[in-house]
């Protein structure tokens, strides 16, 4: 028999406890949330005419020219000459693996142009299917020999996951253009330029207590050139620096020598994407060093000012009043309150002793103009090798907030720590296992799936995050977001290809843990010991003050079906409401995907129960939450 007693609450459960780890890797934010469909649209990557193909023309009529002096940060543009008699040139953009586009949506084409003087110039964008047929198609009247941004809108007749998008220049003259762009219409809360609806509705759906970005290794960079810098992400967007992405390879199983950052998903976006999901924002800033899995560059501790000035500068970026710099450039952009910026993290997965050195500078720095920020820390990779021990051992030291634990590793590592932080101090720091995964085969191979044994290995040992929430204050799953046709990392959480997406297994598993979170851990034992393995069962218990319910999560890890019994002790009830919800499946390969997006997904069952004995029958390979009105 299982005990559980609500009247002995052992701790409170932090209202970040469950989040969401973004990082621009796997097409997530150019090609993925970011709704953008035209792919290198300022001409700004490594090849210039990357993603573009010229119709009608040779090299001598298409030139991309650079104004570095006058436009530092968006330097090429290019230069279109129509010769008199010739027909329209066009400017085909293939997207990002082709464009997504939908029957009845409205499309909106924008550009910046210039024309010689005197000149009436006629550009006209068309969308064309897969089949080659025209399924969008509007014009813009181009004069004047300044830059100018251009914009029409047209409706889509027909739905694509295939298409492209040609820009005609279809009068004789000389043609200037920069920034091409093709939004739709149908983005999140409709924001011009924004995010894609279903993607970011997936993350809502989830209730996250914060979202953790701009990743990752993104943030650290192969070299600290190509290092993540938020400063050249606000603003306007033709004035945001377009880099190359840490993830473009020609290498992966899915090559993606075209993946550049264009920062259209930029940290304005990031604040206004956590506030409108209601997660706190966590923001992680370089702490002067490259990723040293690829370089070992580290910027010199004199040199150091810029970075911990950064952090400082997005502090008031997110915070600061109005007739601050960067607290004026965010109400600028169209956000006059604070976004309530309460903690950040420094560095990611960077380690030794030089870390800690840089770690202090921003810190002590940080703290001196903002005692109230809290501080994530990275303790990195090998979650029991020595450079995580000396790493955790001196941060503790150092009294640091939050460590920031990363692990992915097969189900049985999963299964195996559930007790993991059952012996942490719980005073001093706080935990945040900020990356972790099941892993069924190598990372990044083809056959490392989402599949329902990861899933429900990452379930079992939730619940020994749950269970020491004393001391584990926040965990995210990681990577988030993976497009079938480019990605470079494997599992992922949810996917995506240019029209659907869907949550795999470990996203129900996190959605579930989630939106059944509750406020204060309350102990369920098994002949007084914690449900920790025991027959593969493991399991927590919490109660939720807000609803004033109590919430178990169990899972069985067997393949048998377990006859299991509750005695809810410190409960006054009579008869209410239970409600379950189970997760399962009898084959542990399962997987979700495009076509079946709901092979494993939540079941939700309703009953009437008296009294403090509550009988559950575990399904063979289960998740279940168990609601239980409390009066
Ligand atoms: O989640 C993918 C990568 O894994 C992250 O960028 C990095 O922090 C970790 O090594």
């Amino acid at each position: 028999k299982f005990v559980v007693d609500v009247a002995k609450p052992i701790s409170k459960i932090q209202p970040t406890m469950w989040g969401v780890f973004f990082e621009d890797i796997n097409f997530g934010a150019d090609g993925g949330l970011y709704a953008e469909l035209i792919k290198n649209r300022s001409f700004e990557f490594i090849k210039p005419l990357m993603g573009w193909e010229v119709l009608n023309g040779n090299n001598e009529d298409v030139l991309i020219l650079n104004r570095v002096r006058e436009n530092p940060k968006n330097p090429r543009f290019a230069h279109i000459s129509i010769k008199q008699g010739q027909k329209p040139l066009g400017l085909s953009n293939e997207g990002f693996r082709a464009m997504g586009v939908k029957q009845g949506v409205g499309y909106s084409f924008s550009l910046q142009a210039r024309v010689k003087s005197g000149q009436k110039g006629m550009i006209r964008g068309e969308l064309v299917g897969a089949d080659g047929s025209t399924i969008g198609n509007a014009s813009l009247e181009i004069a004047g020999t300044d830059w100018k941004t251009y914009k029409v809108e047209f409706k889509c007749s027909k739905t694509d996951p295939k298409a492209h998008f040609i820009v005609w220049f279809e009068k004789e003259g000389t043609y200037d253009v920069d920034m091409i762009s093709l939004f739709p219409q149908d983005t999140w809360k409709g924001r011009p330029g924004g995010l894609r609806r279903d993607l970011v509705q997936l993350l809502a759906d989830m209730k996250p207590g914060f979202i953790r970005f701009p990743g990752g290794c993104i943030v650290e960079g192969r070299n600290l050139a190509n290092r993540y810098q938020w400063k050249n992400t606000v603003g306007p967007i033709d004035q945001r620096q377009v880099i190359m992405n840490r993830w473009n390879t020609e290498f992966a199983h899915k090559p993606t020598p075209d993946y550049f950052q264009s920062f259209g998903l930029g940290f304005y976006e990031y604040f206004q994407l956590a506030e409108d999901i209601g997660a706190e924002p966590l923001p992680i800033i370089n702490c002067g060093m490259a990723c040293q899995f690829n370089s070992a560059e580290t910027v010199d501790t004199s040199d150091l000012g810029t970075y911990v000035q950064d952090a400082l500068d997005l502090i008031e970026f997110a915070n600061g009043e109005l007739n601050t710099k960067w607290g004026r450039l965010r109400g600028k952009m169209g956000h006059a309150a604070p976004f309530h910026l309460k903690m950040m993290g420094i560095g990611n997965e960077n380690w030794g002793p030089q870390y800690l050195t840089r770690l202090k500078i921003f810190t002590d720095a940080i703290h001196e103009k903002y005692p109230h920020i809290k501080f994530v820390n990275s303790s990195g990779t090998d979650p029991s090798g020595d450079r995580f021990d000396f790493l955790n051992t001196r941060l503790r030291e150092m009294h640091a907030d939050i460590i920031d634990e990363h692990y992915y590793r097969n189900p049985s590592w999963f299964l195996a720590n559930a007790r993991r932080y059952d012996n942490y101090p719980r005073n001093g720091s706080k935990v945040f296992a900020g990356e972790y995964a099941a892993q069924s085969d190598k990372i990044a191979s083809p056959d490392n799936k989402n599949n329902w044994e990861c899933a429900l290995s990452e379930a079992a040992f939730m619940t020994g995050l749950e269970r020491n929430a004393a001391v584990v204050s926040m965990a995210s799953y990681a990577p988030l977001f993976a497009h079938i046709d480019a990605w470079q990392w494997t599992p992922d959480l949810i996917w995506f290809d240019n029209l659907k997406a869907y949550g795999t297994p470990n996203y129900y598993v996190q959605k579930l843990f989630s939106i059944n979170k509750g406020t204060e851990v309350v102990p369920i034992t098994l002949n007084s010991d914690v449900v920790a393995g025991q027959d593969s069962l493991y399991a927590t218990a919490c109660v939720d003050e807000h609803t004033n319910e109590l919430i178990i999560k169990f899972v069985n890890a067997s393949g048998v079906a377990t006859q299991n019994e509750f005695d809810l002790k410190g409960v006054t009830r009579g008869s209410g409401v239970v409600t379950i919800t189970t997760l399962k499946s009898d084959n542990l390969n399962q997987c979700n995907s495009l076509e079946h997006p709901d092979a494993i997904a939540p079941v939700n069952q309703d009953f009437n129960q008296n009294g403090n004995n509550l009988k559950l029958e575990a399904a063979p390979y289960s998740l279940t939450v168990i609601r239980i009105a409390l009066k």
